[in-house]
């Protein structure tokens, strides 16, 4: 795994952030993906917010997905195997970095047809406890045509399908994007590593 992590942390320091797409197994992401599928159909997925808890404001002209928070000592098989992975990288970004992340929040995310997420970053201005934003999409068969690319605005915009599998890694402090109205369901395991 240190090759991909060590892709992940080289492009996050050098544009500010970093995708790779083979980390997890297939069997994984499909596993994971049934998991978030099976929670949607059981579980209330929120609508999600914008701003934190002393700054809520629900507001669906900026975003309108649906989210789901995730239990970091999840038992299910898919989640704990998502967390294990995470840790360890986690472990590594401390070790090379002195990052000092010792906690993390993640939320599963569903784009249904129409859904987006206007351009924003991560960082709450009241709260600047989340350090990196971490993201692997779950979406099933993306195709060109689709929708829901993330925007990241780099001097050069570039834009990142949300394919099954591909993972995004950055800075959560200073990097605009946006979520463009996806076409198709958008599925992803959505979060940030943070600093108490
Ligand atoms: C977010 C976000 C991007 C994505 O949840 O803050 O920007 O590609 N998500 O899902
Ligand atoms: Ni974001």
């Amino acid at each position: 795994m240190q090759q991909v992590y060590e892709k992940l942390i080289q492009s996050l320091l050098g544009k500010g952030f970093g995708s790779v797409d083979h980390w997890f197994s297939t069997s994984e992401i499909q596993g994971l993906r049934e998991t978030l599928l099976y929670r949607y159909s059981n579980e209330n997925f929120a609508i999600a917010g914008i701003g934190n808890q002393q700054n809520l404001l629900k507001e669906k002209s900026i975003r309108n997905d649906r989210i789901y928070w995730l239990d970091n000592n999840s038992h299910n098989e898919f989640e704990a195997k998502f967390f294990q992975e995470l840790n360890r990288f986690i472990d590594y970004l401390n070790f090379t970095c002195f990052t000092g992340i010792n906690s993390y929040e993640f939320h599963y995310a569903v784009y249904e047809p129409g859904a987006f997420y206007k351009k924003h970053v991560d960082q709450f201005s009241n709260d600047k406890r989340r350090k990196f934003s971490f993201i692997m999409y779950l979406t099933e068969d993306w195709q060109e045509g689709d929708g829901g690319e993330l925007m990241i605005y780099d001097e050069n915009p570039i834009k990142i399908s949300p394919e099954g599998g591909r993972i995004v890694f950055f800075m959560s402090e200073n990097v605009e994007h946006e979520v463009l109205v996806t076409s198709k369901q958008r599925l992803s395991i959505t979060g940030w590593l943070k600093t108490s």
